[in-house]
């Protein structure tokens, strides 16, 4: 009876002390290896790159990433700041692309004289980017590369 009781105790101790463990290990990768107690001490916030000229897309259906800051654009219900250049009668002014014109297409494809609601939040789909590591590893291949004939590798 006691050396059950003894036996169970030790069993509860063990198994912890393994869980503590692994607990530990997966939640220090995440907090870049900081000791659960301590606060890290946040990276440093990356720009946004800012550069004249636009990025090539990866594949023909992805939204372009925006080539430009956007801090402080608003785009809420009553404004969007993205439209004061992009849309097709601001473009003269800003050089900035039109929207294309699946912006203003609504869910059974009719074209509607401007921009669809379902393409008025532009973020939702257009994103500034960083030049940072990137957290995982990025095994993408570029169609282009896929289809080239073996000999032209
Ligand atoms: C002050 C004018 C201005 C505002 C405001 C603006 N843009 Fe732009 N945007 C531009 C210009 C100009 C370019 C073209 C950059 C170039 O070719 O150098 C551009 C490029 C882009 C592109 C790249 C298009 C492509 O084909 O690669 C996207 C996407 C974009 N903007 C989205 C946005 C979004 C989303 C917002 C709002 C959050 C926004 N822009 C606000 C001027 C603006
Ligand atoms: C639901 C996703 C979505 C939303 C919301 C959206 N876009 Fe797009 N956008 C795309 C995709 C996908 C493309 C590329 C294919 C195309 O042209 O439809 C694109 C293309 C563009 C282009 C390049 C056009 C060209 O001909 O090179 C610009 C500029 C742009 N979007 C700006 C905007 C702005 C500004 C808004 C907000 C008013 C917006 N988009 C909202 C998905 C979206």
């Amino acid at each position: 009876m006691r050396i059950g009781i003894i036996v169970a105790a030790l069993t509860l101790i063990i198994s912890q002390a393994v869980f503590a463990q692994e607990a530990g290990t997966s939640i220090a990768d995440l907090r870049s290896e900081e000791p659960l107690a301590d606060n890290a001490t946040p990276p440093v916030m990356p720009k946004t790159e800012d550069k004249a000229g636009r990025r090539v897309r990866n594949y023909p259906e992805q939204p372009p990433t925006i080539p430009h800051e956007i801090d402080g654009y608003q785009v809420t219900k009553n404004a969007n700041k993205c439209l004061s250049c992009h849309a097709r009668n601001r473009t003269g002014e800003s050089g900035a692309p039109m929207l294309s014109i699946t912006h203003f297409m609504d869910r059974d494809y009719q074209f509607l004289a401007t921009v669809s609601p379902r393409r008025y939040f532009c973020n939702q789909c257009h994103v500034p980017q960083m030049d940072v590591k990137p957290m995982i590893e990025n095994e993408f291949v570029d169609i282009d590369s896929l289809i080239l004939p073996k000999n032209k590798e």
